[in-house]
């Protein structure tokens, strides 16, 4: 850490500014959220542009802008609309947590999105990224964002060998942004530095020969950029077989569950789904069976395998098999019947969207 000290001492900071400041407003990407500095636009972006892609944010954000335009929109919503505004986004405890914070902001600060870094932090889901970017982006507040791509930038600049998958060096690079950030506009500082790391200084092969900062780079002066940052791998995926069916029955009703109220996709909708056991004989579609008898009282002709999904969490694998199943007695414990209408209500998981497209498919 003295070490990035020493360097930050004899670093040209206001020329670095200057030349990444006059990059960024030529060739900033005209985003939605960048339209104006509303601050409850600037949460809802940020809170999506985590762990997902700009690409992927931009449709999102516009359609959910449009549901829920102002914090009064949003804090007056039910979970139910805006876990569907958010479906197929993944993190959906981002979505509940911004949903609470946003109610506080109505409640307790007269719809107004605090502006200190006491207060903001107080909110649900704020963290110290989500602070950084707001009170830099909307209120012009001289506060780091320190997020991955900020510590990819930063790790190259200044040529910063600590371990970004470690939570502690977070500080060194928030230190670091301190020193650096532009006092007359930390907004167009630390998007800049965010847009940098988009376009240019990008995780393989950065284009450093456009790059607008480049002769003050020590990464590209000492020719390790592509050994910048160090990030230490993460354990692997556990992979879990699980078996999921589609019931329905001959009035043409579709048979979902809600998740619990915490834990991975709370709340979410799914089609009646369960672990597969590995120590025993009895095949999947046996298990199903019986898992259908004895958790929700249905009794189901249970077809073959009508097909397979996979979708990858941060720590687990689902390997879903997908049954059908003709539903022939039921007490509809804990099982919603839905038609095919209502089912465009309710919000689901990625992957079990893919099992509905299955159904569909199979139906036509
Ligand atoms: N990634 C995270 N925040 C961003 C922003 N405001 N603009 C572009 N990319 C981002």
């Amino acid at each position: 850490m003295n070490e990035v000290k020493d360097k930050l001492e004899s670093f040209p900071t206001k020329e670095f500014q200057h030349d990444l400041l006059s990059w960024y407003k030529h060739e900033k990407r005209d985003l939605p959220w960048r339209k104006d500095q509303d601050p409850y636009k600037i949460w809802v972006s940020e809170i999506m542009l985590q762990q997902t892609r700009v690409d992927t944010v931009i449709p999102y954000f516009n359609a959910f802008i449009g549901k829920f335009p102002t914090i009064e929109a949003l804090a007056n919503a039910n979970e139910e609309e805006v876990l569907k505004a958010w479906e197929g986004l993944g993190y959906y405890s981002r979505v509940r947590n911004l949903h609470s914070a946003v109610k506080e902001v109505e409640e307790s600060y007269g719809g107004i999105v605090p502006n200190t870094p006491e207060e903001i932090s107080k909110l649900k889901g704020v963290g110290p990224y989500t602070k950084g970017a707001i009170l830099s982006i909307a209120y012009n507040i001289p506060e780091p964002a320190v997020d991955g791509n900020v510590m990819r930038v930063f790790s190259r600049i200044l040529s910063i060998w600590e371990d970004i998958a470690k939570p502690k060096t977070r500080k060194t690079f928030e230190d670091a942004t301190y020193q650096l950030i532009s006092k007359e506009d930390p907004s167009s500082f630390n998007q800049a530095v965010m847009e940098l790391g988009a376009l240019i200084c990008t995780p393989t092969s950065p284009s450093c020969l456009l790059c607008p900062v480049r002769e003050y780079c020590s990464a590209f002066a000492e020719g390790v950029q592509a050994e910048l940052p160090v990030k230490s791998k993460k354990k692997k995926p556990r992979p879990l077989q699980m078996a999921a069916v589609v019931l329905y029955d001959d009035q043409g009703q579709l048979y979902i569950h809600k998740r619990p109220s915490t834990g991975l996709l709370a709340n979410l909708w799914e089609f009646p789904n369960m672990e597969i056991k590995a120590d025993t004989k009895e095949s999947y579609r046996e298990q199903v069976k019986l898992f259908m008898k004895e958790e929700y009282q249905v009794e189901a002709e249970i077809s073959e395998l009508m097909g397979t999904v996979e979708h990858v969490f941060s720590h687990l694998i689902w390997n879903i098999s997908v049954f059908l199943g003709k539903v022939t007695k039921n007490s509809t414990k804990d099982l919603l019947p839905v038609t095919e209408e209502e089912m465009k209500k309710y919000a689901f998981p990625v992957s079990h969207q893919k099992i509905y497209k299955m159904f569909q498919g199979c139906e036509s």
